[in-house]
């Protein structure tokens, strides 16, 4: 039935290593390296738990977790086939692994028991999941963000954003249009329509990093801090 052709999951048939739950994704080896080095900036030196929402393969992760040892890292994804993958992965890399929460950023995830017991977050991620779900679930990750962080806290989007109807390069253009031919809820995020649902969440958009490929880091924190 699925005419899609952007899909938010991987599989084990397009993405599976042989012998185990782990999943690779095509784009890691390329993203990570600049991501770690953006992402070093504001945590580095922190401590405290960071909760990555939309882990997918988990790659990223246990990379994250490698990067910054003093941080706890804990990845999410609401899909049980990539929580097995970022299981398998934090299992062969990583001498303490967490295991991954559950979890659906549309819903009321800051109330969710083990999202809960781990504190006031020092950070929250999102990597490439704006554009690829619903706005309900961008609206969701900043809602649930201004309950869980930290005061000192911050929220990292990572992935293709736009400014308006203006595109960074023709490809994310394309990407736009692909994305919104295959289910009209999704699309690239305007980076002003961001920083005004932040705002409204008490969120401010702190800094907007441009990135490899067109992609973009966006900083938020609390804005009374
Ligand atoms: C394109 S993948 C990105 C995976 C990974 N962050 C990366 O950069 O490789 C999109 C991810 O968003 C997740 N996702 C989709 N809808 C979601 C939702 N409602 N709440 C949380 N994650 C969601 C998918 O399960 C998938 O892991």
């Amino acid at each position: 039935m699925s005419r899609q052709r952007h899909f938010p999951r991987f599989t084990r048939e397009e993405h599976g290593l042989a012998g185990d739950d782990r999943l690779e994704s095509p784009t890691f080896l390329r993203n990570a390296p600049p991501i770690i080095a953006t992402l070093s900036a504001y945590l580095r030196d922190r401590t405290g738990p960071v909760l990555e929402i939309g882990a997918g393969t988990g790659q990223h992760a246990a990379a994250f977790a490698l990067a910054f040892p003093s941080i706890d890292w804990i990845a999410s994804d609401p899909l049980a086939t990539h929580r097995d993958s970022i299981e398998a992965w934090a299992k062969a890399l990583l001498d303490a692994p967490r295991a991954p929460i559950a979890l659906d950023a549309a819903g009321d995830w800051s109330r969710l028991p083990e999202v809960a017991a781990l504190g006031p977050l020092t950070g929250i991620y999102a990597g490439n999941v704006t554009h690829i779900a619903p706005w309900a679930v961008t609206e969701g990750v900043l809602t649930g963000a201004a309950a869980a962080l930290a005061p000192s806290g911050r929220l990292f989007l990572y992935g293709p954003f736009r400014e308006g109807d203006e595109f960074f390069g023709d490809g994310n253009r394309r990407f736009d249009q692909a994305l919104r031919a295959d289910d009209p809820h999704w699309g690239l995020r305007d980076i002003d329509a961001l920083r005004l649902a932040a705002r409204a969440r008490h969120l401010r958009l702190e800094t907007v990093h441009p990135m490899p490929a067109n992609n973009h880091l966006l900083v938020f924190r609390r804005s009374s801090s």
